[in-house]
């Protein structure tokens, strides 16, 4: 039986997404009852290893959440990870491509592949070429579904439900696969969407989202904020003729000074509002270092909640009990 990959979110629906989000919680009480009843070290790997696969992790961008989220649900939930990461010490620095190597590695015959990669490369051929179902960690600006899945799912833990509720985008929205998967996901789950940050990294289509050109007066408005990291490796992929140093993230700190959170702009975000980021946070530039010990700052929480969603993902993905 060919196992589906998930690229986007293109065959979910809202049933669908809350069962994942239900496995993932299923897997969190499994885990803080582990812990609380003191069950041994021992114990939980004789149990976790009863149903081994194998998972390739393969990135050729680079990441630290999602790869070692990855890499925690691969050995949390029985399996083993094969894991390759840059182009350093492989065949890529010997010119050979990034479909030759996942080819490669295919052949190898995981259960699972969970790729990072750019846009270029056509995930959903090379998934239906070699009938291992593969999970996208986050393909070029085309999507971060497992990102998006996070992010929801921690607001759906403090909310119950995401119906209605008003989620702002803050920054870089143009060059961010997060946001263009949240803005999937959102309309699936009925919530309302609404973008602000400098002209040039609006997003090209704004149908059906609400467009701030104040930063206060969208921090008023919204019940959560996410904010975006500049990404200046994106800029310099998509615009490669651009000139007058655009890539260095020194010269983005002017662009965001009006779009900055910190704590004199979020004295217009509700007490009770939360305040997202997808990581890696550019300190200083999107976020002041103060919003780290701001207590609507939901960061940590994010990152917890990746491992439980990767792990629901990968079991219903392998059909893997949770025992
Ligand atoms: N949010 C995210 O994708 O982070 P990494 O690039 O570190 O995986």
């Amino acid at each position: 039986m060919l196992r589906p990959s998930f690229l986007n979110f293109s065959s979910v629906n809202f049933d669908s997404v809350q069962q994942l989000f239900s496995l993932a919680l299923q897997i969190e009480k499994k885990r803080l009852d582990e812990q609380a009843s003191g069950i041994s070290l021992a114990a939980r790997a004789s149990s976790s290893r009863l149903s081994s696969y194998v998972a390739a992790l393969l990135f050729f961008e680079p990441s630290t959440r999602t790869r070692a989220s990855f890499q925690t649900a691969v050995y949390r939930s029985g399996g083993e990870a094969i894991v390759f990461e840059g182009a350093k010490g492989n065949s890529l620095e010997k010119g050979e491509s990034v479909e030759d190597t996942i080819l490669n590695i295919a052949a190898m015959k995981p259960d699972v592949m969970i790729v990072r990669c750019q846009d270029h490369v056509d995930l959903k051929a090379l998934a239906e070429r070699t009938q291992i179902p593969i999970l996208n960690a986050g393909w070029g600006v085309y999507g971060h579904p497992t990102q998006a899945l996070l992010d929801c799912f921690t607001l759906q833990k403090r909310w119950g439900n995401l119906a209605n509720k008003k989620i702002l985008f803050v920054g870089d929205i143009r060059h961010s696969r997060v946001a263009a998967s949240n803005f999937e996901l959102l309309k699936i789950l009925g919530a309302e969407v609404a973008v602000a940050g400098p002209e040039q990294w609006l997003p090209q289509d704004t149908s059906g989202k609400i467009v701030f050109n104040n930063l206060a007066e969208a921090l008023r408005w919204c019940d959560a904020v996410m904010a975006l990291r500049v990404q200046v490796e994106r800029h310099a992929m998509m615009h490669p003729m651009s000139e007058g140093g655009m890539y260095s993230l020194d010269n983005h700190v002017h662009d965001m000074s009006a779009w900055q959170l910190n704590a004199i702009t979020l004295k217009s975000l509700s007490a009770d509002a939360l305040i997202l980021h997808p990581g890696p946070v550019n300190w200083g530039v999107e976020l002041a270092e103060e919003v780290q010990s701001d207590k609507r700052n939901c960061i940590l929480e994010q990152v917890y909640n990746g491992t439980l969603i990767r792990e629901a993902l990968i079991r219903k993905t392998l059909q893997l009990e949770l025992k």
